[in-house]
């Protein structure tokens, strides 16, 4: 190991916040349209789909993307690929989402998805070591009777590994509170909770989340840089914000990565957060990319990342035992993979 983005790599890191169908490889959408004969919007080149302006246009891609994935086999590959790039950036947990309303559309059952989501996790399993967890997301652009439905769904499936549920798509004019019932019934049932929340959207819809539906975990969450009452709200609650630079700069209003980014006056202020790579291909990026610009261009000092890193093994849905254990081995990883680079001039400290 020798330059300071494989220092970066070579980080142990949790993954929390990634979207299954936003993990497609285009050479995977490609295949699978063609086998499934399913129509991708024009294009020249697969990787020519991947540019988007907005949160709005990004949706429309993923969710054509998504319309090509219909068999088990279909989400055993996507979920394989996924998380063997998740473990060649040293992701050992992952916590990630998938969009199951995208696909009821097309026919295809909850069961068809779960089933074949959970061999690709036990296949990257044995290959990769990786460990994952499952968290559908309910898209709020479809209403709460229809989250519902999927809640009931997810309780009657009974995999362990279907561990929460989060909240997506676009945000206004979704606000969370619609999805208050739902999100109580979740928590009720055991389920743990998240919501995307203030990435394009306003820091309203952040306090919604948290006292509408009891999520301690927002997913992105930059938009509460706007309010500074929150931001000491959050930190006092230590709510954890999953973020992600590359989605940042696209579906947010801050579209520059660099020191005045919200994400890293996040970290200044003293708000818990980890980072992330949400729909890596269609950003062209990975979790190790994600940790390049988080260092590169938000200037997160090693320090900043270990921090990170166990706040997210802190905010993550493993139980008590597995995060202690967790925390004393990789803060040890990390402390000596710190010591052994701070030599490396390139390394900011
Ligand atoms: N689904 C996949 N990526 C998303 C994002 N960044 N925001 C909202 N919904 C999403
Ligand atoms: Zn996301």
């Amino acid at each position: 190991m020798s330059t300071h983005q494989e220092f970066l790599r070579g980080l142990p890191k949790m993954e929390m916040h990634l979207h299954l169908e936003g993990s497609i490889r285009p050479s995977t959408a490609a295949a699978l349209a063609h086998q499934n004969n399913v129509m991708l919007p024009p294009h020249d080149k697969v990787e020519d789909l991947y540019h988007y302006r907005d949160l709005k246009e990004f949706l429309d891609i993923y969710t054509a993307v998504s319309d090509s994935v219909l068999s088990a086999d279909d989400y055993r590959r996507i979920t394989y690929e996924m998380l063997e790039s998740c473990a060649s950036n040293n992701a050992r947990y992952v916590e990630f989402f998938f969009s199951p309303q995208v696909h009821f559309v097309h026919g295809v059952s909850f069961d068809t998805m779960i089933g074949g989501i959970t061999t690709g996790m036990d296949d990257a399993k044995a290959d990769f070591g990786v460990e994952s967890r499952i968290v559908p997301g309910v898209n709020r652009e479809l209403g709460p009777a229809a989250g519902e439905e999927l809640l009931d769904m997810i309780l009657a499936r009974k995999e362990e590994r279907l561990i929460g549920i989060g909240l997506d798509f676009l945000e206004a004019p979704f606000p969370p509170e619609p999805y208050g019932d739902l999100f109580a019934r979740a928590r009720k049932a055991g389920l743990k909770v998240t919501a995307h929340a203030g990435e394009s959207g306003p820091a309203a819809y952040i306090a919604g989340s948290i006292d509408a539906l009891g999520v301690r975990r927002i997913d992105h969450g930059y938009h509460v840089v706007t309010d500074e009452a929150l931001m000491r709200r959050c930190r006092d609650e230590g709510i954890l914000f999953t973020c992600c630079p590359s989605t940042a700069a696209v579906t947010s209003p801050w579209t520059v990565l660099d020191a005045d980014h919200p994400i890293r006056k996040m970290a200044d202020f003293g708000l818990r957060l980890t980072i992330n790579s949400d729909d890596p291909p269609m950003f062209s990026t990975d979790l190790g990319e994600e940790y390049r610009k988080a260092h590169d261009l938000l200037g997160f000092s090693p320090d900043m990342l270990r921090r990170s890193i166990l706040d997210g093994i802190e905010g993550s849905w493993l139980d008590d035992g597995e995060k202690r254990a967790l925390s004393v081995d990789w803060a040890r990883e990390i402390d000596a993979l710190i010591a052994e680079f701070r030599s490396i001039p390139s390394l900011s400290t």
